[in-house]
């Protein structure tokens, strides 16, 4: 990574390194580590629309809020087309698999809401038509700013390009629902810069998204995770020493491996509002180990810095694997080092029989880790798939220094407030 100075004018940190070494510790099954088996009978939030990553607003400290009694969830979002003649298949049935697959190229942030934290209702599009600059409106997290309901909305917005932006809006309540008003004028932060993070102009199949902002509970300062690839044209980074760590003999050979150059990206704000960022170089690469460290999260506990970041089975680099699921990392200060979790990484993986079942998890610092259905095998000899686009059990891990245990599984969609904010 070449040297540039930060805000702070010292050196820049160095980023921790995932090796192949921590991956081939990566057991899929491992009860303590695996998601219990969703179930195809499965609830959907909706018939109309299908739902994927999920984003519950919260505060700046990460703390998961209602306002007024009311929870809000953001979720990436896209019609069902059940009678549109583009999705049906020969037979002239609903071609499900087809519509959910091409979700990604229509994804609108939409918003719900609850009284109890599940059975959401649901609330709308968050930006009118026409207001987001590009077609896809992709992840990121809604803040509460304040007890005046502002919320900053930090998303990505994609095709053309990926762009990290900002939209601010305000949450309003009655006794019967919620509404959300504003959310008019996008503000674009930044965009990878082909020196620490790689562009498109470098990698047709780049990462640049889902932003995070929060405050970092030791230095007060306000700063940004985001998903990265490393910079440098396609094909031209190096599994060396470091990447591939302490492997037993016969795991030396690292195969196209260097094709996989995900990492987490961090920023810090200029300004106190969050409107002027300066990127800062990786916290964490995974470069021959994994494509793709997506959502990237914190939770702070016990001083420390636990780091989650969601990753695929298909995005790993040749010669290790892991389930689809959420992988974190802990490190006592904020620029690391950072440790693999459980030694792997992996702290919530699909089972083997159900490797689609779930995905884009996200920890919150209560231990509750909310994840949508994806598909789960159906039908009588299992081989047909029930498509999901809704929310999926929610899971309870504990996080206990360097290791984590699943130790409860709660009902569809569960994202309990932990704080309630009175709006004045
Ligand atoms: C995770 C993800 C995000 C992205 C979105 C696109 O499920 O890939 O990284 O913002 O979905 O639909």
């Amino acid at each position: 990574m070449k040297s540039t100075t930060d805000t702070f004018g010292k050196a820049p940190h160095q980023p921790s390194l995932w090796t192949r070494a921590d991956a081939l510790k990566v057991h899929a099954d491992d009860p303590t580590t695996t998601q219990p088996l969703v179930s195809a009978d499965f609830p959907v939030l909706s018939d109309k629309v299908f739902i994927w990553d999920t984003m519950p607003l919260r505060d700046i400290d990460g703390n998961i809020t209602s306002v007024d009694g009311w929870s809000v969830i953001f979720t990436l979002t896209a019609d069902r087309h059940p009678n549109d003649p583009q999705y049906l298949d020969q037979n002239g049935n609903y071609d499900i698999t087809r519509d959910w697959n091409d979700r990604h190229g229509r994804a609108k942030m939409y918003y719900w809401f609850s009284r109890t934290g599940k059975d959401w209702k649901l609330g709308g599009r968050v930006m009118a038509e026409g207001v987001s600059p590009t077609v896809r409106e992709w992840a990121g997290t809604p803040i509460l700013l304040n007890e005046q309901g502002e919320i900053d909305l930090y998303y990505t917005a994609v095709t053309p390009g990926a762009t990290i932006v900002k939209v601010r809006g305000r949450v309003v309540t009655t006794e019967h629902g919620v509404s959300l008003v504003g959310f008019e004028k996008v503000k674009p932060l930044f965009e990878a810069d082909g020196k620490m993070y790689q562009t498109e102009a470098q990698n047709a199949f780049w990462g640049f998204r889902d932003p995070w902002p929060f405050r970092d509970p030791k230095d007060g300062k306000l700063y940004m995770l985001f998903e990265g690839n490393v910079a440098g044209e396609r094909g031209s980074h190096k599994v060396g020493k470091a990447e591939i760590g302490d492997v037993p003999p016969g795991h030396e050979d690292v195969g196209n491996s260097r094709y996989q150059t995900a990492c987490v990206g961090i920023a810090v704000a200029r300004d106190k509002d969050g409107d002027d960022w300066e990127m800062l170089p990786p916290l964490l690469t995974a470069v021959g180990v994994n494509d793709q460290t997506e959502r990237p999260h914190f939770v702070f506990q016990d001083g420390k810095y636990y780091l989650f970041t969601i990753s695929h089975t298909f995005t790993y680099a040749d010669g290790v694997t892991g389930p689809d699921g959420v992988y974190g990392f802990v490190a006592d200060s904020l620029f690391g080092p950072y440790v693999p979790l459980n030694g792997s990484g992996l702290v919530l993986g699909n089972p083997s029989s159900q490797p689609f079942q779930t995905y884009s998890h996200c920890v919150m610092p209560n231990g509750l880790v909310t994840s949508f259905i994806d598909s789960v095998p159906a039908g009588e000899d299992g081989k047909q798939m029930r498509i999901g686009g809704t929310e999926a059990p929610t899971v309870g891990i504990k996080i206990k220094g360097q290791q984590t245990f699943v130790v409860a599984e709660y009902d569809y969609g569960f994202i309990p407030p932990m704080v309630d904010v009175t709006l004045k």
